[in-house]
């Protein structure tokens, strides 16, 4: 199988280590804005840097900036091409369903880069609600803190804090819940470097959110969490309470005297968090271009999620509480 990339910046080089090493790849051709940076990763990764990268190739991975999405993807579909896409499909809900319309015409696998549906954590989770070993879930709380904000360039591109960062969140929101989220209130705050601001985007966040069901879900988020990257989620039910990444490396100090847990270096970074789950996902986007198994994360189904990224975002502007039917409609 030879693969094509678009963008090739902090994941897309990443996620291009990880297809070389395949062994159902056989070639990886790369392409970014910027040539001079598609062709020091290939030279780094021993592959091809391409003018078009989709030409001559059995699959395409999409990992340009947020803005650019769409248009690629289209394009992909258009080609007849299998597409891995990072998150968010588009920056707005219009582009989502242009881009649902374009590869449902053209009848091509998509995958969209949701890696938390891969992580151990939160797949033990999923199954802990499933088998209802928690009981009947009540409440849920969810936190991802970058250690350090991404470069400054990123931000305006990247659709804000609810769209870019927390999408994570409310994706596996409805995965391990298996609900699908009915209001949400989101506020934030600019504590941070100017460019959040002039972006008309936040670096610190909180959201209060009900699912169709009556749970109730919070959400917390910053670009400025010293103590590292961290990524947890809290699952209460009536009888027990799970919760994902709360490990040796958690960027926690216990405040209680005398207990030394979390003991391990805190991750800086997505990549090093989630690496297994990046692997695993590139594995099955392997499987689902050559046609072995079904998509693990639709187009439509990352639609559903970025309603609720719409709706934060909407909500935090407006100050009230959205509705996803709103944002729907
Ligand atoms: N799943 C995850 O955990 C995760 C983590 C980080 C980033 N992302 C997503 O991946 C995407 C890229 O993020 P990043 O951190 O690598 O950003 P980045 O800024 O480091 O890299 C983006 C690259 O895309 C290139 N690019 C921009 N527009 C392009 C276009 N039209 N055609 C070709 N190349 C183009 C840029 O030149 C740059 O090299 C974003 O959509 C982001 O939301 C996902």
């Amino acid at each position: 199988m030879r693969v094509g990339f678009v963008g090739v910046g902090r994941i897309g080089a990443a996620h291009a280590q990880v297809v070389r090493d395949h062994p159902a790849v056989t070639a990886v051709r790369l392409a970014d804005a910027d040539p001079v940076r598609a062709r020091k990763v290939a030279d780094e990764l021993g592959v091809e840097a391409v003018a078009n990268p989709f030409e001559n190739v059995d699959a395409v991975v999409i990992a340009a900036a947020t803005s650019a999405h769409a248009e690629l993807m289209i394009a992909a579909a258009n080609a007849g091409l299998p597409v891995f896409c990072e998150k968010p499909v588009a920056s707005d809900v219009a582009g989502t369903r242009a881009v649902l319309a374009a590869v449902e015409q053209a009848g091509v696998p998509t995958q969209i880069g949701f890696q938390r549906r891969f992580d151990a954590g939160y797949v033990a989770a999923r199954e802990a609600v499933r088998t209802k070993r928690l009981g009947e879930v009540r409440r849920l709380h969810l936190i991802t803190a970058d250690a350090e904000p991404p470069h400054p360039s990123y931000v305006p591109t990247s659709g804000g804090i609810y769209r870019d960062c927390h999408i994570h969140d409310f994706d596996i929101l409805r995965w391990v819940t298996g609900r699908e989220v009915a209001t949400v209130y989101a506020t934030g705050a600019n504590r941070g470097a100017e460019v959040f601001a002039t972006s008309g985007d936040f670096d610190e966040s909180a959201a209060v959110l009900t699912l169709d069901d009556g749970t109730l879900a919070t959400l917390q988020g910053s670009r400025y969490n010293g103590a590292g990257y961290d990524v947890r989620m809290e699952v209460a039910g009536t009888q027990g309470t799970y919760v994902v990444g709360l490990d040796e490396h958690a960027a926690l100090t216990s405040a209680e005297p005398g207990t030394t847990f979390p003991a391990g270096a805190p991750f800086r970074e997505f990549w090093s968090r989630f690496r297994p789950a990046y692997e695993a996902e590139i594995a099955a986007f392997v499987d689902v271009a050559r046609g072995e198994r079904e998509s693990p994360c639709t187009v439509a189904d990352a639609l559903e999620t970025f309603y609720v990224a719409e709706a934060a975002t909407l909500s935090r502007q407006q100050n009230r509480v959205v509705t996803i039917e709103e944002v729907r409609a």
